[in-house]
């Protein structure tokens, strides 16, 4: 049974869902990858919170035993279990039906999330390994940076081993969504809960391209205005960057927002219709191999792509600016996969 006090967060995570069921419809075990983090921390207590979660697998180098003990004693039913190290990797992701990698480093002021890719590139790649080799049919939610690579990255791992479906392997880029519901709200005074913005295209600088003119309810800005909540939803990683100075980069939203999708997957896999997340996936809706679109999620992950919808001319603008910048960071990562 769900604790009252957590039920408004279990809301927000699970936004979208038509009523919230208070116990798991069936087993999922849930493995989060990296689970020591800053985003891996509050990710996995919120996957704990969840009661759509049977088995909660903690998988990071370090530390994972702390942190299972102590999520341990929360009374929901999901069970903890620490797996540490590459000796410890295949047994973490065994029997995982949903898989959630938060692993790698973060940005320090100055840095974009493209810098991280010589360090996180091999850090995914031997994780979704992992899920090839022991979980082949999990659902993978790649958070770790630069998404716009590291999904070509676990795409081509997937490939080799001969068990890629596209249909289950996403980016996740909801917490541009969960950023772009925050500041419409805040700019026309609504509640942030109640504003559904799509964001499209990738996760960095200009590849982000929220739709505002498809915002539910529709609002309207004048131009200057609409540049500028533009540029403030793409660059809104780069403001937490610097106000941790040095110290990390989102860790508390994007573990809100890795939850929300998480649960959204689950969700989907155990039937409910109607599910639709925002997800950059193996994509033919442009000319950028990968994509992130509205997606109907359902129980083999991508369930239908919803498309770009109807664009303004600004955001077809905006979408010119980003497929230059998205294809060289998918081919980016496709050439650290192939390369001899
Ligand atoms: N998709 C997004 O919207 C989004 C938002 C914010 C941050 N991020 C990215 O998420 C990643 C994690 O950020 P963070 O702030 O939690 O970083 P962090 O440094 O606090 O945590 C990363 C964790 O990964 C672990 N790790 C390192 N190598 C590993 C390996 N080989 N296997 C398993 N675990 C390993 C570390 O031990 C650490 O516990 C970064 O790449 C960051 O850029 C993505």
């Amino acid at each position: 049974m769900l604790p009252r006090f957590l039920k408004p967060t279990l809301t927000v995570a699970q936004q979208g869902a038509k009523r919230l069921s208070t116990s798991a419809k069936r087993d999922v075990k849930v493995a989060v990858m990296g689970a020591s983090g800053g985003i891996g921390q509050p990710l996995s207590m919120l996957m704990k919170q969840s009661p759509l979660v049977s088995e909660l697998s903690l998988y990071d180098i370090v530390n994972t035993p702390g942190v299972a003990a102590d999520l341990s004693h929360i009374d929901t039913p999901a069970k903890v279990k620490a797996y540490t190290g590459p000796d410890q990797l295949r047994d973490s992701v065994k029997g995982a039906q949903v898989v959630i990698i938060p692993a790698g480093v973060p940005r320090k002021p100055g840095m974009t999330r493209d810098d991280l890719f010589n360090t996180n590139a091999s850090i995914v790649r031997d994780l979704v390994q992992a899920v090839a080799d022991c979980s082949p049919k999990a659902l993978i939610a790649i958070i770790s940076n630069p998404v716009n690579s590291t999904v070509p990255i676990a795409s081509e791992v997937l490939k080799k081993a001969g068990v890629y479906d596209p249909n289950r392997v996403f980016g996740v880029t909801t917490l541009d969504i969960v950023r772009a519901n925050t500041f419409i709200a805040e700019a026309k005074g609504l509640n942030p809960q109640e504003v559904s913005i799509p964001v499209i295209g990738g996760h960095s600088g200009i590849t982000i391209i929220p739709l505002i003119s498809q915002c539910k309810p529709a609002v309207s800005f004048p131009e200057d205005q609409l540049k500028a909540l533009t540029g403030r939803i793409q660059e809104a990683g780069t403001e937490v960057v610097k106000a941790k100075a040095g110290t990390g980069s989102a860790t508390l939203s994007m573990a809100y927002a890795g939850a929300r999708f998480g649960c959204s997957l689950i969700r989907a896999l155990n039937g409910e219709q109607g599910v639709i997340e925002c997800g950059y996936v193996k994509s033919d809706v442009t000319e950028a191999k990968y994509f992130s679109t509205p997606l109907l999620l359902g129980k083999g992950g991508v369930e239908k792509n919803c498309g770009l919808g109807k664009l303004s001319n600004f955001e077809k603008g905006l979408l010119e600016q980003a497929i230059p910048e998205l294809k060289k960071n998918i081919q980016k990562g496709e050439d650290f996969m192939n390369k001899k």
